[in-house]
């Protein structure tokens, strides 16, 4: 078809005017719980933090949060994230009382205002869109999210006449019949501004709870003649809310499982999905193999055709390809680099930089230290704020004394050095190049490149002094 002149944006996928609110002041009273319920975590990331995301998809013009319940700490959470705008609900009367402590932020602001609920972690930006889409498109003053759920109890039902929207009735003041419907509300909605805060000045509080629920808002709509869309999303467990403990563990493992299948698509061998908890940013490459049990947090990092045996939990760290950890090991804040072995029961803790096929094995810990490449510390040693080369050998039984109980010091231990077995390194100490420490050795001397340290009595051998003994009891 002939264009004419300008291109016109179709008002269809214009992210202008978008006005995004988030409803996060409730206590979340069936939590049980001193923190605020969106601080609880899902899958390595808070609710909030997922809403947050997902809402930002959309580019709104506005972000603003109802907080009010713990507001400081939900605002602490969130620092560091610029564009958002705080209102305060105080006291907590509803949903509709929520979304109006907005009003005076966006009381210049045209357009859509899309509304979500800080308690609904799942949804996805694609639908989010459609939402925008269809509203925009039905030019409708507010539309609904809906989807039918097998087992709806505990959501607002959603009430047809002839086939349109009528209202939307909580569970609590539901009729039996209105019970049975399986169309249930998912708290998410698209708003005409326009229409919007008048429309909420007619919500009342008379139902179960005595609050103002911003469900009331389809009906008034429909009594105004307002127009009322639904977009009904075909998978349920996107707008599943988290009201409770069980909540957040079916949430959870939903979030787990599509986390575990990217990865197996991507080209990650999971050995049993069923048990193995991956966090949102962790990122692991093709080919590496995990075992049951294994957790891995934060934004872990872990190369390819690695094999992370059972029982692993690392955070926060990077791992380079090709690396193997063997079962039991905790790994926190360390670098990895390719070809290393680790464990088993191995501990890395922050500040650890283990280098190119190095080799940690069995009860060694490391803090704040770097192992240098194709280095060993193989058996029980504590290794902190060490500096160690490569190829070097530290004995088992190895413990770098780095805290004289008011100062943390170093121990350099140089290139090609021996460290023989049960060894303790006094800090500051250093061990040159080439250097060996005798076993058994307290070494409170620098030893230079190339020399003998040894550092223990003397042995004496008493001759026949067995025969001289009384004879041991029977
Ligand atoms: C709400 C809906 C219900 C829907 C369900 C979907 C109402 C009245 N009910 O019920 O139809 O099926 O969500 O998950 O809207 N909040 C405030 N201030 C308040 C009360 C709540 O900010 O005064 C916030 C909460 O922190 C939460 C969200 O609003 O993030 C929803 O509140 P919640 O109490 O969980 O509502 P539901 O009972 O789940
Ligand atoms: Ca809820």
């Amino acid at each position: 078809m002939a264009s004419v002149g300008v291109d016109r944006i179709s008002p269809m996928s214009d992210s202008t005017g978008i006005h995004l609110v988030i409803l996060a002041a409730g206590q979340g009273t069936r939590m049980k719980s001193d923190i605020p319920k969106v601080l609880h975590q899902v899958n390595g990331l808070s609710m909030i933090e997922r809403v947050l995301r997902t809402g930002e998809s959309v580019g709104p013009e506005t972000l603003t949060l109802v907080v009010g319940h713990r507001a400081e700490t939900v605002r602490e959470h969130l620092t560091g994230r610029r564009n958002l705008q705080f209102a305060i609900q105080e006291p907590q009367l509803g949903t509709a009382h929520a979304l109006k402590q907005a009003e005076p932020l966006l009381a210049n602001c045209t357009g859509t205002l899309i509304l979500l609920s800080g308690d609904v972690p799942l949804l996805k930006p694609a639908t989010l869109r459609r939402l925008v889409d269809v509203h925009r498109g039905a030019a409708a003053a507010a539309t609904v999210v809906t989807a039918t759920m097998e087992q709806p109890y505990g959501y607002g039902r959603i009430v047809r006449n002839r086939g349109r929207i009528a209202r939307i009735v909580e569970e609590r003041d539901a009729s039996p019949a209105e019970r049975r419907s399986k169309e249930i509300n998912s708290g998410i909605y698209a708003f005409d501004l326009a229409t919007l805060f008048d429309g909420l000045q007619a919500v009342a509080s008379k139902n179960a709870q005595g609050e103002f629920y911003l469900t009331d808002i389809i009906a008034v709509y429909r009594r105004r003649k307002l127009r009322v869309e639904t977009l009904l999303v075909n998978d349920a467990q996107e707008i599943r809310g988290i009201n409770s403990r069980t909540e957040l563990a079916e949430v959870s493992r939903l979030v787990r499982q599509t986390k575990n299948e990217e990865l197996m698509a991507a080209g990650v061998t999971l050995v049993d999905p069923a048990t193995t908890y991956i966090d949102a940013d962790a990122e692991i490459a093709a080919d590496t193999v995990i075992h049951p049990g294994v957790i891995i947090e934060g934004r872990t990092k872990i190369g390819s055709a690695c094999e992370i045996q059972g029982h692993v939990r690392i955070s926060d760290s990077e791992i380079g390809d090709g690396v193997k950890i063997n079962n039991f090991c905790l790994i926190s804040g360390a670098h990895v680099a390719p070809g290393a072995v680790i464990g088993p029961f191995a501990h890395l803790r922050p500040g650890t930089v283990v280098l190119d096929r190095a080799k940690i094995g069995n009860f060694v810990e490391l803090k704040a230290t770097t192992l240098g490449p194709r280095s060993k510390a193989n058996h029980l040693s504590y290794l902190g704020d060490a500096t160690i080369g490569a190829d070097v050998n530290v004995g088992a039984g190895t413990i770098t004394c780095n805290y004289d109980g008011v100062k943390k010091h170093k121990t350099v231990i140089e290139d090609g050095a021996f460290i023989g077995s049960d060894t303790q390194l006094i800090a500051p100490v250093t061990v040159g190049k080439g250097a060996y420490v005798g076993a058994g050795s307290s070494i409170t001397q620098d030893v230079p490149a190339k020399a003998l340290g040894i550092a223990r009595s003397r042995q004496t051998n008493v001759e026949g002094w067995t025969e001289r003994q009384k004879p041991r009891p029977e």
